[in-house]
């Protein structure tokens, strides 16, 4: 007789943003919030030490069985758990090896993954296109722009396309949904700056479909349809949680060995550590 494997029936996912951090259980098979989302300050400065309290006593609010496993999205380069880039975090976060440190603290499984990736993989796994199939690149726009890139379902990790330079400056500079309310843009006006980013993207990497996410992405009929560029793009349809059920998508998919993964979720999409 075979003990059968530990299951997850829920994850934590945690999204760490500039203004707010975002937390909730999260089914892994459906996509859905298993419970209350929890919206607490991101706290200024954004240190590490004041941002992983935070994370803390979410996680101790919203499960207190030790084996439920975290994942955690930071608006930052995150490799192998070690952040890599603070375009729009306190700088004292590069070098930190964040998922060992959060580990040991909570006791219990932990990933931490970059925000966009989180989110990209969240509306590429429930989302409204299918992304098992060709390029999908996910892009989220807010205070900066982040990007997943997906290849056959395979996330290619950290793409970091919202650095791409654009008219001498970050595209995120030019055409984040911050640069649209800093400059006091019409919808017009900052669907002409997308479309100069969107353009440099498909000239750069021709993917076959680009979703376009962010909190944003709920008024996405008054801008989307002024993007004139030739790859079709799609509204995100996660909004605000796709952060959250990516993490716990991701932080299932990396747990240790043996953990049983449940529904939709487990049907084979590839992916490389991020
Ligand atoms: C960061 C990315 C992040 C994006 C969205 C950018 O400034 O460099 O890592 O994904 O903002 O938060």
């Amino acid at each position: 007789m075979t003990t059968p494997a530990p299951v997850a029936p829920v994850v934590i996912g945690i999204d760490v943003g500039g203004t707010t951090i975002k937390a909730a259980l999260v089914d892994p098979g459906t996509g859905e919030l298993a419970s209350e989302r929890r919206v607490v300050p991101t706290p200024r400065p954004a240190t590490p030490a004041a941002v992983l309290d935070e994370v803390a006593a979410l996680v101790a609010d919203l499960a207190r069985h030790p084996v439920v496993p975290v994942g955690v999205a930071l608006p930052a380069v995150v490799r192998d758990g070690v952040v890599g880039s603070a375009a729009n975090i306190d700088a004292s976060w590069i070098g930190l090896a964040v998922e060992t440190s959060l580990r040991e603290r909570l006791g219990r499984p932990v990933v931490v993954v970059n925000d966009a990736d989180a989110a990209g993989v969240a509306e590429a796994t429930f989302g409204p296109v299918d992304a098992r199939c060709g390029v999908t690149l996910v892009t989220t726009l807010g205070t900066g722009i982040g990007s997943a890139l997906l290849v056959d379902g395979t996330l290619v990790p950290n793409t970091e396309l919202g650095h791409l330079p654009v008219d001498g400056a970050p595209a995120e500079r030019l055409a984040a949904t911050s640069a649209m309310h800093r400059d006091g843009l019409s919808w017009e006006a900052w669907a002409e700056r997308l479309t100069t980013y969107y353009r440099t993207v498909e000239l750069l990497l021709a993917p076959d479909r680009i979703i376009v996410g962010g909190a944003v992405s709920a008024s996405a009929d008054r801008f989307l349809p002024l993007v004139r560029v030739s790859t079709p793009l799609v509204a995100a349809t996660l909004g605000n949680d796709a952060g959250v059920v990516g993490a716990a998508l991701l932080a299932l998919r990396h747990a240790p060995d043996g953990w049983a993964v449940p529904g939709r979720w487990a049907q084979p999409m590839r992916q490389v550590r991020g």
